[in-house]
């Protein structure tokens, strides 16, 4: 391990009025994304996406710059809990058994209780419901759209989005277009509608224009 966080990670999210990342915790936030990108680098490299694509909803519904940095840590962090499940596991190229499928749920709940202590509560509860459903049928709790707050949905939707798109040890990556229809399929039961939509004009609209 080289130690070094990636240059994308680094941003500076503390001093503003109310601090996504406690002082002391920026510095272990860059400590665990280096120790994702050590353990599983795919995995880095989909969470960076992801929370530029939080960061562009964000933007797209007009939220303020705080909740930007929010939005960027929340993405950043939420598969965080899968520097506890080997690698094996992440990488097989056939389906799990159930079995395997439980161990590797385990790490919603496991990046929660990791950056609990150095997060702001929305962060922290992004990371640790991230596969929660709008219907309730998600994990680690079973919480449903009324307990989900924006931040949370906005990393559901933005996950399975970058999900769909890139290749997987078991699967291609399918189109833009083919994903925007699988989110609105979805959309209602697994994801907030409202939040597929906002995502769909996020990803549509020229970045320049939404991240600076
Ligand atoms: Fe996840």
């Amino acid at each position: 391990m080289n130690g070094a966080a990636p240059a994308q990670v680094r941003l500076t999210l503390v001093g503003q009025p109310r601090p996504c990342v406690t002082s002391a915790g920026s510095s272990v936030v860059e400590r665990l994304t280096a120790l994702l990108g050590e353990h599983d680098p795919s995995t880095l490299h989909h969470s960076i996406r992801v929370a530029h694509l939080v960061v562009a909803m964000a933007a797209n519904q007009g939220l303020p710059a705080r909740e930007h940095s929010a939005a960027f840590l929340a993405g950043l962090l939420h598969d965080v809990g899968k520097i506890s499940i080997p690698t094996a596991l992440l990488d097989k190229p056939t389906a799990l058994t159930e079995e395997e499928a439980g161990v590797l749920r385990d790490h919603a709940a496991a990046g929660g209780w990791m950056v609990g202590p150095f997060v702001s509560s929305d962060v922290a509860h992004a990371v640790r419901h991230h596969h929660e459903r709008f219907d309730g049928r998600g994990y680690p709790a079973g919480l449903g759209a009324a307990d989900l707050p924006w931040m949370t949905r906005a990393v559901a939707v933005a996950d399975t989005y970058d999900a769909l798109v890139s290749q997987r040890p078991y699967r291609e990556g399918c189109c833009t277009s083919q994903a925007f229809r699988e989110l609105d399929r979805v959309a209602g039961s697994q994801l907030d509608g409202e939040l597929v939509d906002l995502l769909i004009r996020a990803v549509t609209t020229p970045a320049a224009s939404l991240v600076a």
